[in-house]
């Protein structure tokens, strides 16, 4: 099979799309022949060498964390899913001809695959930080970075709960977030003044999906600390926001779960820009430029 690869860290010009070894379903995975593979900021993150400690590339870099496909093989102990069903989810090295997922769901037959693609590690991020917070009908969410890939798909999942959500972007991304039912306020210098005011006052819950505004200024809109969760500013802890990364966090087989029934009745849309497996470069440069509206998908 041919998948996305590098053999030093470097910026988007150093992916090659070749020859790599097939992968194969283990215990409790499944395989799919790939149609979709999203990019998250982690991608190129991994690509650079931010997460690699200093330390030079061993062997052969592998990218891609979700994807959307057909199941080619099932791993010992899977029950629920068959070889030829469609299915989106979340795996590891999924920007490939075939991927190994370690979650997964249906995809509903109404969704393009790209926007299934799109939806692993964006639903799971969201349905986690939702729950974490404890997100319910009639409270006041504030997403902070709510037109990039994690926190549209928030936006939505906070609103089919019933909840208000007000979300910051850029100005290019003010009518998107109004699109996709936040009350929009600018990002950056004063941002938690202009939540407060389009709040009414304090909100319940504060999701940091950016990483930018100081950690102080998030709190000051919470009714306690722990009423921030950041998934993008891991220092906020220290302050008392909560930070998550996933691991035991995660749920991730029911965050599908929910993520599918979303999109199959259409309360949640994914906004989606899709690249050749072999342009990879150009949306790695997109996503590393952090000013993605939706998200971006690779596809054969
Ligand atoms: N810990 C975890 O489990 C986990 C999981 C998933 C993602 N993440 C992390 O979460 C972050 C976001 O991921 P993503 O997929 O949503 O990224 P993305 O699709 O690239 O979106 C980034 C968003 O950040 C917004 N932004 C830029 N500057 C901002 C600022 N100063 N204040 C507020 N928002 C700002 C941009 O809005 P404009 O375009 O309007 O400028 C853009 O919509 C990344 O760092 C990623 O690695 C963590």
């Amino acid at each position: 099979m041919r998948a996305l690869q590098y053999t030093a860290y470097g910026d988007p010009e150093v992916l090659e799309w070749t020859e790599a070894a097939d992968p194969h379903a283990g215990s409790g995975q499944i395989r799919i022949a790939v149609r979709a593979a999203s990019v998250n900021p982690i991608d190129w993150k991994a690509l650079t060498g931010m997460l690699s400690g200093g330390e030079p590339l061993a062997g052969i870099g592998y990218l891609g964390n979700d994807a959307a496909g057909v199941v080619d093989e099932v791993g010992d102990g899977v029950t629920g899913v068959a070889v030829g069903d469609e299915v989106f989810g979340r795996g590891r090295n999924t920007q490939a001809e075939y991927a190994v997922l370690d979650s997964w769901a249906a995809k509903p037959p109404s969704i393009d695959w790209a926007v299934a693609a799109a939806a692993g590690v964006a639903g799971e991020t969201g349905e986690r930080g939702l729950r974490l917070l404890d997100v319910n009908a009639g409270d006041t969410l504030f997403v902070d970075g709510g037109a990039g890939g994690v926190g549209a798909v928030t936006v939505q999942m906070a609103l089919a709960r019933g909840a208000r959500v007000i979300a910051s972007s850029s100005e290019a991304n003010q009518d998107y977030l109004r699109e996709i039912g936040a009350t929009p306020v600018l990002y950056g210098q004063g941002v938690a003044a202009r939540v407060r005011a389009a709040a009414g006052g304090p909100v319940d819950a504060v999701f940091d999906v950016a990483g930018k505004t100081p950690v102080e200024d998030l709190i000051s809109l919470a009714p306690e600390p722990s009423q921030v969760l950041s998934v993008a500013n891991f220092a906020a802890g220290q302050a008392g926001a909560r930070v998550t990364g996933g691991g035991t966090d995660s749920h991730p087989m029911e965050a599908l779960a929910q993520v599918a029934e979303l999109l199959a009745h259409n309360k949640l849309v994914i906004k989606v820009q899709t690249f050749p497996f072999d342009r990879a470069a150009e949306a790695y440069r997109i996503s590393q430029g952090g000013h993605v509206r939706g998200k971006l998908v690779l596809v054969p």
